[in-house]
C-alpha cells in the first residue's frame, strides 16, 4: 500500500510501540508469579467472548528475546511494556519476588542493548488478586500499597527505565472494571465507583514520589481521552456532553494538573482528605495520551441512570472493533488538552494509537493490513497537526507490538504491527511493521 509521503517530525522525536503485561506475556504460574484480579475474570466462565484467558497469551515471558528483536528492526527508539505486579508482589505487599523483577531486568537490559528505550507502566490493571480480596481500588489501602511496589521496582530498574508511568487508563479500568463490570475485576458500581478513582489517582501521586526517590528518569501517567462529539443541539445534549466529558476527560487530569476535582456525579467528598491534592498533583514530567476514537453523546432519556447517553458516531469508516476511524478527534484533543490547560500541561506523548482488524496470512504467508495503514497515517499526521499548532507533543506510540489478548475481548481482536499465530506462537510482520518502518520511523 502506498500513501502520500509522511510529514517529518522533529529530531529527538520518540517513535514508540506499547504492549500490556496480561495481554502478551502468559506463563501465568512462573516463577512464583501470584494470581491477578484478570487471572480470576478470565478464568470465569462468560466473562470473556471466546472463553480464552491470558494463561498464555503470546508467550512473551519466554519468546521475549525475538520480540525484541522484532522491536529492533522495527528501528522504534522506545517500547512501552507494563510490569506485572503480582510477579513482582504475588500477594501485593512484602518483598519483592527476585524471580519476577529478574524477567524485567533481562527484557530492560536486551532493551537497551539494541537501543531501544525502557518505557515501564507501573499498573495496566493486573491488580494481585489478594489485594482484591482486601477491597481493591475501593480500599484506600491500595494506593499506599503501590507506592510500595512502586519502590520495589524503582530500586531494581531505577537507573535504566528510561520513563515511567505510574497507571494505564485509571478512568477504563474505574468504569468498565468497577462501574459497568465488563472488565476485571466485573464490579458494577456504576457513580458508586468514585473511590477508585480517588484511590487510583493518590495512588499515582504517591508513586510518584517513590519514583522520584529512587530515579532520575521522567514520569508521567498515561489517560485514555475521547473528545465529545454532540449528537444533537439542545440545551439538554450540551449538558449532557459536559457531563460525559467531564467524566472521560477531566475527571483523571483535572486534579493531576492541580485543578482539583471537576464536578462528577458521584464524587463523594469525604473521601478525600486533607493533603490529598497535594499528593496527586506532585508534578510529571509528561502527559501520556490513549486515544483510540471521540464519543457521540446526546441527553438520556428520563429516567436514565446516566446523565448522557452514548450513541453510534456516524460518518467514519469503522474498525473491526466497530470504533469510528477519527483521526481528527486526536488533533482536536491535542488542542483541546492546550487549551484547557495552558501552563500546566507538560509535554504530550501519544502513549497509545492503533486499530483492531481482522488480519490473517494471504496464500503467500503475507499478511497485508492495509486498512491499519491507513489509520496509522491518518493519526500520525493528526499529530503533527497539532505540533504545527503549537502543541509540544514528543512521543507516538502504536497499540501495538504483537496481535494479543484483548481483554474481554479474547483473542478475537487483532491490534498488532506483528501478526501472532496462538496456535503456534509464530509472529509474522505485517504490511504495517514495514510501512512504519519505512514511511514514518525511517530509521
Ligand atoms: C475506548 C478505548 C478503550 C475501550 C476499552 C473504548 O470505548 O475508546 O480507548 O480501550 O473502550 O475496551
Ligand atoms: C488499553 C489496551 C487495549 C487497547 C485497545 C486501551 O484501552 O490500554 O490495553 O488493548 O486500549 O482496546
Amino acid at each position: 500500500m502506498t500513501t502520500a509521503p509522511m510529514p517529518d517530525f522533529p529530531s529527538g522525536f520518540r517513535w514508540g510501540v506499547s504492549t500490556s503485561a496480561y495481554q502478551i506475556e502468559g506463563a501465568a504460574g512462573a516463577d512464583g508469579r501470584g494470581p491477578s484480579i484478570w487471572d480470576t475474570f478470565a478464568h470465569s466462565p462468560g466473562r470473556i467472548v471466546d472463553g480464552s484467558t491470558g494463561d498464555e497469551a503470546c508467550d512473551h515471558y519466554h519468546r521475549y528475546a525475538e520480540d525484541v528483536a522484532l522491536l529492533a528492526g522495527l528501528g522504534v527508539s522506545a517500547y512501552r511494556f507494563s510490569i506485572a505486579w503480582p510477579r513482582v508482589q504475588p500477594t501485593g505487599t512484602g518483598a519483592a519476588n527476585p524471580a519476577g523483577l529478574g524477567f524485567y531486568e533481562r527484557l530492560v537490559d536486551g532493551l537497551l542493548d539494541r537501543g531501544v528505550d525502557p518505557v515501564a507502566t507501573l499498573f495496566h490493571w493486573d491488580l494481585p488478586q489478594a489485594l482484591e480480596d482486601a477491597g481493591g481500588w475501593l480500599n484506600r489501602g491500595t494506593a499506599d500499597r503501590f507506592a510500595e511496589y512502586a519502590d520495589l521496582v524503582a530500586a531494581r530498574l531505577g537507573d535504566r527505565v528510561k520513563l515511567w508511568i505510574t497507571l494505564n487508563e485509571p478512568f477504563i479500568h474505574m468504569s468498565l472494571g468497577h462501574g459497568m463490570g465488563v472488565h476485571a475485576p466485573g464490579r458494577m458500581l456504576l457513580f458508586d465507583a468514585f473511590p477508585v478513582a480517588h484511590h487510583q489517582l493518590l495512588g499515582h501521586g504517591l508513586a510518584v514520589a517513590a519514583l522520584r526517590a529512587r530515579s532520575t528518569s521522567p514520569v508521567a501517567i498515561a489517560n485514555n481521552y475521547s473528545p465529545v462529539r454532540l449528537a444533537g443541539d439542545t440545551d439538554a445534549d450540551r449538558a449532557a456532553g459536559v457531563a460525559y466529558d467531564a467524566l472521560h476527560n477531566r475527571l483523571f487530569t483535572d486534579p493531576l494538573l492541580g485543578q482539583g476535582y471537576p464536578e462528577v456525579p458521584g464524587l463523594d467528598s469525604a473521601l478525600i482528605r486533607a493533603g490529598d491534592l497535594d499528593v496527586i498533583a506532585a508534578p510529571v514530567d509528561v502527559l501520556g495520551v490513549n486515544y483510540y476514537n471521540p464519543t457521540s453523546i446526546r441527553a438520556a432519556e428520563e429516567g436514565s441512570p446516566l446523565p448522557f447517553e452514548i450513541v453510534p458516531l456516524t460518518g467514519y469508516p469503522r474498525t473491526a472493533f466497530d470504533w469510528p476511524v477519527a483521526p481528527d478527534g486526536l488533533r482536536d484533543l491535542l488542542l483541546q488538552l492546550r487549551d484547557r490547560y495552558g501552563d500546566r500541561l507538560p509535554p504530550i506523548q501519544v502513549t497509545e494509537s492503533g486499530c483492531a482488524y481482522d488480519d490473517g496470512p494471504d496464500a503467500d504467508g503475507r499478511v497485508h493490513d492495509p486498512e491499519r495503514i491507513a489509520y496509522l497515517a491518518g493519526h500520525v499526521r493528526a499529530v503533527r497537526e497539532a505540533i504545527d499548532a503549537g502543541v509540544e507533543v514528543t512521543g507516538y506510540f502504536v497499540w501495538s507490538l504483537l496481535d494479543n489478548w484483548e481483554w474481554a475481548e479474547g483473542f478475537t481482536k487483532r491490534f498488532g504491527l506483528v501478526h501472532v499465530d496462538y496456535a503456534t506462537q509464530r509472529r509474522t510482520p505485517k504490511s504495517s511493521y514495514a510501512w512504519f518502518r519505512d514511511q514514518v520511523v525511517r530509521p
